[in-house]
């Protein structure tokens, strides 16, 4: 039985006094949604622990948005996963478009993260997807291949087992343009087989979220699809109500 995950990526927004609002308004609306439905949420470094300090005891889990490659020491502005998981976090998003796109993120730092996340009991929630180009080229098959073989083939089976996959097509991100539930299931369904050449029936068990423009309207179309497993919610994450309606779609 897979998991079903609802996670929000705050990105660069919220202060932390915002974050603390929004979370406690997730925190109030959660229990209208079936408690099979796990929920993340991913805030700014600042917020981590205030955050943290109004989800405990709710059931809801706290993912950091990135996290530095190195262990620790004289990397000025980055912060470590061990500092990531003292403060109670389980998750780290990893390899995100925006951060591989506007931060030179390679795989090659991605295995460092890997490396780190896995070292300090946390479990990543790594990023793959297409941009529009690749996809009006029919290169999206590929493109997620690469990113796949380059860095989750290269983790241990039981770190694969605790690893949460996020299909995020870098033209629905932001855009109000989602994939359509077609689209996700038929390149999920790729994705699962891929994961499968190499980690064989576990695959099976690996939760495979969909992002890019999911909102409460579109949820229930994707998620009632066999290979999406869940969603990785950008915008819709900041309004409590619509990041709980979103959680309702399964
Ligand atoms: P949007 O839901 O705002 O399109 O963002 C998706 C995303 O990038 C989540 O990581």
């Amino acid at each position: 039985m897979r998991k079903k995950i609802v996670a929000g990526n705050w990105k660069m927004n919220t202060t932390p006094a915002e974050g603390v609002e929004l979370a406690k308004g997730i925190v109030a609306l959660k229990g209208e949604v079936c408690p099979s439905v796990s929920f993340i949420v991913a805030p700014p470094f600042t917020h981590l622990t205030e955050v943290m300090n109004v989800i405990k005891g709710s059931g809801i889990a706290l993912a950091a948005q990135n996290c530095a490659a190195e262990a620790k020491g004289a990397y000025t502005g980055e912060v470590s996963a061990r500092m990531i998981a003292s403060i109670g976090a389980e998750y780290v998003i990893l390899g995100h478009s925006e951060r591989r796109e506007y931060y030179g993120e390679t795989s090659e730092t991605l295995n460092k993260k890997m490396v780190q996340v896995f070292e300090n009991g946390l479990s990543p929630i790594y990023c793959v997807g297409e941009k529009l180009e690749e996809r009006e080229a029919g290169k999206h098959f590929d493109v997620v291949r690469a990113q796949i073989e380059e860095v989750i083939f290269k983790l241990t089976p039981e770190q694969f087992e605790k690893t949460v996959i996020a299909y995020e097509p870098v033209w629905a991100i932001g855009t109000g343009k989602t994939a359509t539930a077609d689209q996700a299931q038929e390149i999920h369904a790729f994705i699962r087989g891929v994961l499968a050449e190499k980690f064989g029936a576990k695959a099976e068990n690996t939760a495979i979220l969909y992002g890019g423009s999911a909102k409460p309207s579109n949820a229930a179309e994707l998620f009632a699809k066999a290979d999406v497993d869940g969603g990785l919610i950008g915008g819709a994450s900041r309004v409590a109500a619509d990041f709980i309606a979103i959680g309702k779609g399964f």
